[in-house]
């Protein structure tokens, strides 16, 4: 092959390539300057009519007010309409752009940032890592990086999470429990971790004594009360009482409801500890998890049984987390998108109660429920306690997904929810599974 040959090969891949630039360009232009004439077009109908107000005339007001509201929908839906365009030309010159820089031998900032919209800086660059091992000392762990646990949709919200990250080393934290919540239930867990220190109660004094500690609210000193918009024990005690919808609305009044869940088995939709403990030798149910357990009255009484309950809470307008603790249970800190943090065959029962419900997209459901089963004994329990759904999707939906995951079915109470009427068609079940042995 001649020399000639091959300096004329780049040449003529240049010039396809800048005409390839200039036709972009062109196809640029001509979106713009649509966008600029349909901006034109539509301000100039919607600044066209102006109201004449007769006030001596009601009748005649009121129709001028009526015939202003349609044209005021209607200008919405203009708005709305030249805002869907203007997005969606935005996003092709978005594509356009990137097409461009490609031509030019860029990179695409997706594959230098590793999922991250922008560079990452500061505490957050620090706490996404990597860190990498000391030489000589490599465990083996068969990577010579460590990467923190980080939810990968942390990377969707990284102006979020930039705030997050933004405080002063080995000082304060931020108040920002319920925005760190908020970001967890999108998925961004878990979340880096901080070197900071939450906020300390002022007035802090010992917890109480076990195991009065089940049963006794705590002092309102025992916690920061920033987050929530009750500022005291008495607040929520009584919120349980009034008009208004809270989750786990009178689940702090350890005096009234609280006192009796449980207790008694009416046979139907309400199972008794004591009935679900029977269908096992006694003393085989030992450890387990509560999930969304509130203020973890289960936890309560299964450890005056001697039963060791962890209970899983999400901290919705109330400091439930804290008031767990201070019962002298265990909180756990996650939502129900998380994989649960116990391994393979583990537990020997797991209960959950209002949680498990149709709000759950199915499939997120399924992966849950598939995950309880995993960190189930075999033998072990799974206490579906009123799962709410409609009529309808409890034989379309439910009772085949729970035939898929697996479980051995012990008992099994479909209900009509009745408060709101019949005419709802609003169900509970509730369900003793178990894990089958092999
Ligand atoms: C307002 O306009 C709508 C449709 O143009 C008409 O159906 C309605 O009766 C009007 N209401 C009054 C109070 O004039
Ligand atoms: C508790 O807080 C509420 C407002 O949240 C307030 O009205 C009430 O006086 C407080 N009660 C006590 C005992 O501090
Ligand atoms: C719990 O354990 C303690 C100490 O082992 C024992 O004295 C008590 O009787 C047990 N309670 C129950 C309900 O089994
Ligand atoms: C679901 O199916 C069962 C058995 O086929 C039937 O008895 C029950 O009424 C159905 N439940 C609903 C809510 O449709």
């Amino acid at each position: 092959m001649s020399g000639k040959g091959m300096e004329d090969h780049p040449r003529r891949h240049g010039q396809q390539q800048q005409s390839a630039i200039r036709s972009k360009l062109k196809i640029l232009l001509l979106v713009i300057s649509a966008n600029v004439l349909c901006v034109y077009l539509f301000s100039g109908t919607s600044l066209e009519y102006a109201p004449r107000i007769h006030l001596w005339d009601s009748q005649a007001l009121l129709q001028e007010l009526n015939l202003t509201r349609h044209k005021l929908y209607a200008t919405q839906a203009q708005l709305a309409d030249l805002h869907r365009r203007l997005s969606a030309s935005s996003s092709l010159l978005e594509t356009l752009l990137n097409e461009l820089g490609k031509a030019h031998g860029d990179k695409t900032p997706s594959d230098e940032l590793d999922g991250w919209q922008k560079e990452l800086s500061g505490e957050l660059k620090l706490a996404v890592g990597p860190y990498k091992l000391p030489l000589g000392s490599t465990p083996n762990l068969g990577t010579d990086k460590l990467y923190p646990t980080l939810g990968s949709p942390c990377r969707r919200f990284q102006v979020d999470l930039t705030e997050y990250m933004s405080y002063e080393v080995g000082k304060e934290c931020p108040s920002d429990d319920i925005f760190a919540q908020r970001l967890m239930l999108k998925g961004c867990e878990p979340l880096p971790r901080r070197r900071c220190h939450p906020k300390s109660p002022s007035g802090y004094v010992e917890p109480t004594p076990f195991p009065a500690s089940l049963w006794t609210i705590p002092p309102d000193t025992s916690i920061v009360w920033d987050a929530y918009s009750c500022k005291n024990y008495s607040c929520l005690v009584n919120r349980g009482k009034a008009k208004g919808s809270y989750d786990c609305k009178d689940c702090f009044d350890l005096n009234g409801r609280e006192k009796v869940r449980w207790l008694h088995d009416n046979g139907n939709l309400d199972f008794g500890i004591d009935s679900v403990l029977g269908t096992k030798p006694p003393g085989t149910i030992r450890i387990g998890l509560d999930i969304g357990g509130g203020t973890a009255t289960f936890a309560a009484r299964m450890r005056e049984r001697n039963i060791t309950i962890v209970t899983s809470s999400m901290n919705f307008d109330g400091p439930f987390n804290s008031f767990i603790a201070s019962r002298g249970l265990v909180p756990m800190h996650i939502s129900i998108a998380h994989r649960l943090p116990f391994f393979d065959n583990t537990l020997d029962i797991v209960h959950s109660m209002h949680v498990l419900s149709n709000w759950i997209p199915d499939i997120m459901l399924e992966f849950a429920l598939h995950d309880i089963y995993r960190l189930l004994r075999p033998g072990g329990l799974f206490w579906l306690d009123h799962f709410f759904c409609i009529g309808t999707q409890l034989n379309t939906t439910y009772v085949p997904m729970f035939n898929r995951i697996g479980f051995k079915k012990l008992r099994w109470n479909a209900g009509r929810k009745l408060d709101r009427g019949i005419q709802m068609d609003e169900w509970y079940l509730s369900a003793l599974l178990e894990k089958p042995m092999t």
